[in-house]
């Protein structure tokens, strides 16, 4: 009595006489469900010393289910295969399927402890949906339910090469493992491949031998993989090729590298695709200086989507071992293929949100392009601000390639200060230029676009701090403190004298000595245009502390001392020349004179005053402090 309790409760264990091993090939006609051992209805322990093969006939258009509850050891040599794959120990339940023409469930009982049972389900997928999905266009391994994918070729001549991607952060995914691989256009008559891992082998790639491969997914679980398919007769000239997926929760800090066979392959080609975002930046990208390969020849580039797209090259780094001046760098599309060219990097990526609004930074440079350059399906437009209000900057714009073909396309660029000058405001339609140069100064570049596909926009720019054009010192000699000494804003060679006055103001004149320094912002202002070329020549004003040692040229034209005489009455200032219209300014805030549409931009911090006179014109100021 108390033995027969005993197994009762030793796991529901059938009684199950003797295992009899059959060997005879299960098909659907048998019996479109069943069970392993037959007849079992619950757990079968396995005599020591078994190695049983059960072999399955599926159809096509057919996949096997094969549910299994099984326990053991795995130490010892007892295993539970299907389709040569473990079914790890305890398992209750557990799904699996296969598409093979033939498949095995195997048990090997080494010590007599296994114990399983299995049931078996044919799956008619006759009503199963075909989604197609060209080369170039990644998706998730989960695929969908009652559907099955076939990846198609850009041109018929050619074929697939499947690769995928997992997720940066993610540790491990099963689900390529779930997934089935036909090499052709369906699940019913293409050929089977296996398990997309099996396919893959140590390459982690496959080529179909057609246009088409087909991919299946039954098991239906999440995924944090993607797989992507592009047409072979571009990765098969790729010495390496791979995938990164990242997805808008975290920054993904990596390594792109060349692959080494018997020889370093020169080149390597990698897909980033940022999933669930609609661009990511390039925080940083720094060349690996270890590796032999890495030298001053060496480069990445990078185009926009997959291999695929077949796009030109957006941006070019040439190695360097500091090129941080260059980044953050927007992608403006999810997808990109960096090349890497006798180089390694460390890369640190960033997924954004579809950004407009971008800060600026002293002596970095930034490229701005159409986005659909990048991704043939985005809209051709932006709208994007650099800006800190508290810094100016001289944006030093190269439009590298502008090709407005149709009338509704517009770029507008604009370089301005908080407190209203504009000091570079141009406007492009129908246009086409190539390599011109534009400049602006100001503590923000909006540059703003809407065109359409078959337009170009490419400019790339430069921050230059005007205090220090050269990224080099700390303290140019032109910067002095307010109120009571000389300014010389020596890079456009302008002289300036400052007068302090009683009530504290400071009298500024300015004037280039070279009537060209500027050439850029006058056209933006037509009313500058009247200004007569005639240069007045005049002393110095009231001068208590001169400049520079240089002689001081200073150059007025008549119609702006007239015009600034007429706000003089209410500033007394120390020289009646040099009546002006006062304005105030704000710490950290810059400000502007638009006296008779000359221009200059005041920028203040604490300490300093700074002019950055923006104008070949002769201007006269007075500043309240
Ligand atoms: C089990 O049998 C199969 C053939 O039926 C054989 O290939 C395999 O090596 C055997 N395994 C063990 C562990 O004996
Ligand atoms: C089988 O399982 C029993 C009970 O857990 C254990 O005592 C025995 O050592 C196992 N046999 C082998 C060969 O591992
Ligand atoms: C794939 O789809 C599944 C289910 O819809 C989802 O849970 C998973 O996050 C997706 N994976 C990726 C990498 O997009
Ligand atoms: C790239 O590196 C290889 C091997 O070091 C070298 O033979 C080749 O000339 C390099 N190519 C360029 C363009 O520098
Ligand atoms: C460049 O930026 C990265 C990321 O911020 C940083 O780790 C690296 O040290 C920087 N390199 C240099 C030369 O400043
Ligand atoms: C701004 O930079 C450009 C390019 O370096 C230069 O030609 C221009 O003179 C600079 N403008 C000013 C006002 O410094
Ligand atoms: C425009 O600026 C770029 C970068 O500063 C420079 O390489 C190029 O020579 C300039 N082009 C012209 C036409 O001045
Ligand atoms: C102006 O800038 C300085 C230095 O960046 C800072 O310490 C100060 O708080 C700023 N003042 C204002 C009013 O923002």
């Amino acid at each position: 009595m108390i033995i027969i309790i005993i197994l009762l409760f030793s796991g529901c264990i059938s009684a199950a006489e003797v295992f009899k091993c059959s060997t005879t090939p299960i098909t659907k006609d048998t019996g479109l469900t069943g069970v392993l051992p037959a007849g079992s209805t619950s757990q079968v322990k396995i005599p020591a010393k078994t190695n049983c093969t059960y072999s399955f006939e599926i159809p096509k258009g057919f996949a096997l289910k094969v549910e299994t509850t099984t326990d053991y050891v795995v130490s010892p040599g007892d295993m539970v295969l299907f389709d040569n794959f473990f079914i790890s120990p305890p398992a209750i339940n557990e799904v699996d399927y296969a598409m093979n023409s033939k498949v095995t469930y195997q048990i090997i009982s080494v010590t007599g402890n296994v114990t399983f049972i299995a049931k078996y389900t044919y799956l008619d997928l006759s009503n199963y949906q075909q989604v197609i999905k060209p080369t170039g266009t990644p998706f998730n391994t989960s695929l969908e339910p009652n559907k099955y994918f076939t990846v198609k070729a850009s041109n018929a001549n050619d074929q697939v090469n499947l690769q995928y991607g997992t997720l940066h952060d993610s540790t491990n995914s099963h689900s390529p493992f779930e997934v089935f691989l036909f090499d052709g256009n369906d699940i019913f008559n293409s050929n089977y491949i296996g398990r997309v891992p099996q396919a893959f082998g140590r390459h982690y790639e496959y080529y179909s031998t057609s246009d088409t491969l087909t991919l299946i997914n039954l098991y239906g679980g999440p995924s944090d993989s993607l797989f992507l398919g592009n047409d072979a007769s571009v990765v098969e000239n790729m010495d390496t090729y791979g995938v990164y997926v990242m997805d808008s929760n975290s920054d993904y800090n990596g390594w792109m590298v060349l692959k080494q066979e018997i020889d370093i392959l020169p080149d390597a080609w990698y897909t980033v695709i940022c999933n669930g975002c609609p661009s990511f930046s390039i925080e940083a990208m720094m060349f690996d200086t270890q590796c032999a390969y890495s030298n001053e020849k060496g480069y990445v580039e990078i185009q926009g989507m997959t291999p695929t797209q077949r796009l030109p090259p957006m941006l070019h780094y040439q190695y360097s071992t500091n090129n941080n001046d260059s980044f953050p760098q927007l992608i403006p599309s999810p997808i990109a293929t960096f090349h890497l060219h006798n180089a390694s990097t460390n890369f640190i990526f960033r997924s954004g949100a579809q950004q407009k609004d971008f800060v600026t930074a002293p002596g970095t440079s930034r490229s701005v392009s159409s986005p659909q350059l990048w991704n043939p399906d985005a809209t051709p437009a932006f709208d994007y601000t650099f800006s800190d209000l508290s810094k100016a900057y001289n944006f030093s714009i190269d439009l590298q390639t502008i090709q407005l073909e149709n009338d509704q396309d517009v770029l507008s660029i604009e370089v301005g200060s908080v407190n209203g000058l504009t000091t570079l405001d141009k406007k492009y339609t129908k246009t086409k230029l190539e390599n011109e140069n534009i400049s602006g100064i100001g503590s923000y570049l909006k540059l703003k676009y809407s065109g359409t596909k078959t337009s170009k926009v490419i400019l790339n720019f430069e921050m230059i701090d005007p205090l220090n054009p050269a990224g080099t010192t700390t303290l140019p000699s032109y910067i002095t403190s307010v109120p009571t000494r000389a300014t010389r804003v020596s890079t456009v060679s302008v002289q300036s004298t400052v007068v302090t006055s009683k009530n504290s103001q400071i009298v500024v004149t300015t004037t280039p000595t070279v009537a060209t320094t500027t050439p850029t912002v006058a056209t933006t202002t037509p009313t500058v245009a009247t200004t007569t070329p005639t240069v007045v020549r005049t002393t110095p004003l009231i001068t208590t502390t001169p400049v520079t040692t240089s002689t001081i040229t200073t150059r007025q034209s008549p119609d702006t001392t007239k015009l600034m005489s007429s706000t003089s009455s209410n500033h007394p200032t120390s020289s009646p020349t040099t009546v002006s219209s006062m304005q105030r300014f704000y710490t950290n805030n810059s400000f502007t004179s638009r006296d008779n549409n000359k221009r200059m931009l005041f920028f203040a911090s604490n300490q300093y005053l700074h002019l950055f006179p923006v104008d070949t014109n002769v201007m006269i100021v007075t500043v309240e402090v």
